[in-house]
């Protein structure tokens, strides 16, 4: 842990990339994990817009039941390392797969968000009179689907599905912070892309890369440092280290 503690310099060029692991001591579950989403749950069935055309109400009863059990969970120590992190390093960029929104809760400000937010919404029809995605906190719904209220249609959750694109101007911005001085990836298990690929980005700039995580995963033989453990834990030792 030395050799990443050095280099935590107040100026360095530190991007940190986080998944569903970084939110698992709150209480999120995990998609991989041992009792992870895609355990008990077929992400053909839940996660694809073919999956909501065919049966909007199944699919938003499943993300009706994510919002209400991320809605009771609140950051752990490793958001709040982060979110300080944010505030201290002038060049530090957070990129996060995670739809939670547990990051911005703990206070870090610019989050590129690679995999939309589960609390936004857009209207499935994208009509004319809706802003593009919207800000929507509800945990309870009269009526499943809900409905756009701009043309009564049924509204989508603000998240990327698989098979879709992400926002492009998120995977530049994205890409653009591969090119740092210590690159972090924390709770992934690296096997989605393009999130995946920026840790060898990274390495091809010369970062020197880390991977925070109890598990090891395709990323851990080609990164510098494999920390092993969890986020809540490690990241407040290094903090501790660094006196931030
Ligand atoms: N601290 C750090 N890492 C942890 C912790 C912890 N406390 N607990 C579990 N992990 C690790 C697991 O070992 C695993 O490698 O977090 C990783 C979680 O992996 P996934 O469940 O696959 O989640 P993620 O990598 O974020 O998935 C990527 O896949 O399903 C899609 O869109 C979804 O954004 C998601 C994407």
């Amino acid at each position: 842990m030395h050799a990443l503690v050095e280099r935590l310099t107040h100026n360095a060029r530190i991007t940190v990339l986080t998944g569903a692991g970084v939110s698992a001591a709150s209480g999120v579950p995990t998609f991989r994990g041992g009792d992870g989403l895609w355990k008990n749950f077929r992400p053909e069935a839940l996660a694809t817009a073919d999956a909501f055309g065919r049966d909007p109400r199944l699919v938003w009863e499943w993300y009706a039941w994510r919002r209400s059990l991320i809605a009771a969970c609140e950051p752990n120590a490793a958001h709040q390392v982060l979110a300080e992190w944010s505030r201290r390093f002038p060049n530090f960029t957070l990129i996060t797969q995670n739809v939670d929104g547990l990051h911005e809760k703990s206070g870090t400000a610019t989050v590129l968000r690679l995999h939309g937010s589960i609390w936004e919404v857009r209207c499935w029809e994208s009509c004319a009179a809706s802003p593009g995605q919207w800000r929507d906190d509800r945990t309870e719904f009269e009526v499943l689907p809900p409905r756009c209220p701009h043309c009564g249609g049924i509204i989508r959750p603000g998240v990327v599905w698989f098979g879709e694109m992400l926002d492009p101007d998120v995977v530049d911005a994205a890409s653009r912070a591969a090119d740092c001085d210590i690159f972090m990836t924390v709770g992934t298990s690296a096997v989605v892309y393009p999130a995946a690929g920026f840790i060898d980005q990274a390495r091809k700039h010369g970062a020197f890369t880390v991977e925070i995580n109890p598990e090891a995963t395709p990323a851990t033989s080609t990164v510098d440092l494999a920390l092993r453990g969890g986020a809540e834990t490690i990241l407040p030792e290094i903090a501790a280290k660094i006196g931030c």
